[in-house]
């Protein structure tokens, strides 16, 4: 049994380390099972409590991470573990740090496998990684069988430091690709999110099950992801189109497989500027883990804004909250709830704006971010005009 796991996150480390440390929390495991190697790789320590199993569990939860794998001790050892097939494909990678020569390197370290692998009667192939890459991308691996045909090898840097590990699995980019691309509706004027974000923002709720609201749940990205996690869920949105819209592609991840009839959902039209007293009152009785949502932050953007229009912006998204947190705290009066939620930045002419957290929410509201991570939850795309900033409150 190995000692040690590594995951590596995607392209936003700091939100994948908080989502993996809020998972391992929804499982009962404690911060200490878990370091950082390097920026983008994290370490899991395996024992009773945590083993390999359970770990691979985890990992088909995460939005936010590529790789889960065994951390290799003897390299030698390990090349002679995959030598009982006559053929295999296998390829090589290296996470972290990396220098100039590391092509050629690989290209060299790949022969070497294959003359081995040769000396034992196993013919080989392998697959390096793309034009100036060094590592493969997870489409590669999933694409050329590598891991139920041979073996993925990884060098896993950290400064002058490095370790070997191997692949034991890979995210499940099909799974995502479908969610996002596939299903019926998608309402591109309002936006969507991106479908790994939203599975790690239901993550971050370091929940594993129960029943989580989206209040602004446009076409129902957050919740589709919460459906293929088995939570159940409540989706609203002032606009009708966006009831219709989640319903939509509820039915179609039953259809898909994706998720069972077992999940318990309702969708239904609310304003939460305006909210419908009856609505109110059901919602009082209704328990309710988590809410996690994105607001409206205004029509997508292509130009840096003026200040004057993003705060506006702004202020519409403060109203919006304004009014679910005095929801929460004196309609609903849910006690032990949590958030997590969007707050926007947008560039302007005169640099980045928001607008803290602290202004919106009373004493009431724990903010988690510090304790998960320490970094700021952070998501944008290169040159984006929007930045989303996650914030993790709960409800003392
Ligand atoms: C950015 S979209 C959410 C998109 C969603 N996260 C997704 O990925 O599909 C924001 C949503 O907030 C809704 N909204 C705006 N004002 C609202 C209000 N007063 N009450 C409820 N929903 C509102 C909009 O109709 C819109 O669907």
């Amino acid at each position: 049994m190995p000692k040690q796991l590594f995951i590596q996150s995607g392209a936003f480390p700091e939100i994948s380390f908080a989502e993996l440390h809020s998972v391992l929390l929804a499982f009962g495991l404690t911060k200490k099972y878990l370091t950082k190697y390097g920026d983008s790789v994290f370490l899991l320590n395996v024992d009773k409590k945590l083993t390999v199993e359970l770990a691979m569990t985890i990992f088909s939860r995460l939005g936010g991470a590529v790789r889960i794998g065994e951390i290799v001790e003897d390299i030698d050892s390990f090349e002679m573990n995959s030598q009982q097939k006559s053929k295999i494909t296998f390829g090589i990678s290296i996470l972290g740090n990396t220098e100039r020569t590391d092509s050629s390197f690989l290209k060299k370290l790949a022969n070497n496998i294959k003359r081995k692998l040769k000396e034992n009667s196993t013919s080989s192939r392998f697959i390096l990684p793309k034009d100036r890459e060094l590592s493969l991308n997870a489409a590669q691996v999933i694409k050329n069988s590598i891991l139920s045909e041979g073996f993925e090898l990884l060098l896993i840097r950290n400064g002058n430091q490095e370790i070997y590990g191997k692949t034991l699995d890979i995210q499940d980019l099909e799974g995502f690709v479908s969610r996002d691309i596939q299903r019926p509706e998608s309402n591109h004027e309002m936006g969507t999110l991106p479908t790994k974000l939203a599975r790690m923002m239901v993550n971050l709720t370091g929940l594993k099950g129960g029943t989580i609201w989206d209040p602004f749940c446009g076409s129902g990205t957050i919740l589709m992801e919460a459906a293929v996690l088995d939570f159940n869920f409540l989706a609203s949105d002032i606009d009708s189109r966006a009831v219709i819209d989640t319903d939509n592609n509820i039915k179609w991840l039953l259809e898909d497989g994706q998720i069972t009839n077992k999940t318990l959902y309702q969708a239904f039209q609310f304003d939460i500027l305006k909210p419908n007293p009856d609505i109110v009152n059901k919602l009082k009785n209704t328990e309710i883990n988590a809410i996690v949502c994105e607001p409206y932050m205004g029509p997508p953007q292509t130009r840096v804004l003026s200040v004057e229009y993003a705060n506006k912006l702004l202020g519409d998204v403060k109203a919006l909250y304004k009014k679910l947190f005095d929801l929460i705290d004196i309609k609903l009066q849910k006690r032990g709830i949590k958030i997590v939620m969007i707050v926007p930045s947008y560039k302007t002419d005169k640099g980045w704006i928001t607008f803290g957290i602290r202004e919106l929410v009373g004493k009431r509201w724990d903010l988690k971010n510090s304790s998960l991570t320490s970094g700021d939850l952070k998501w944008s795309r290169k040159n984006s005009i929007i930045t989303r900033n996650i914030f993790i409150l709960e409800r003392t």
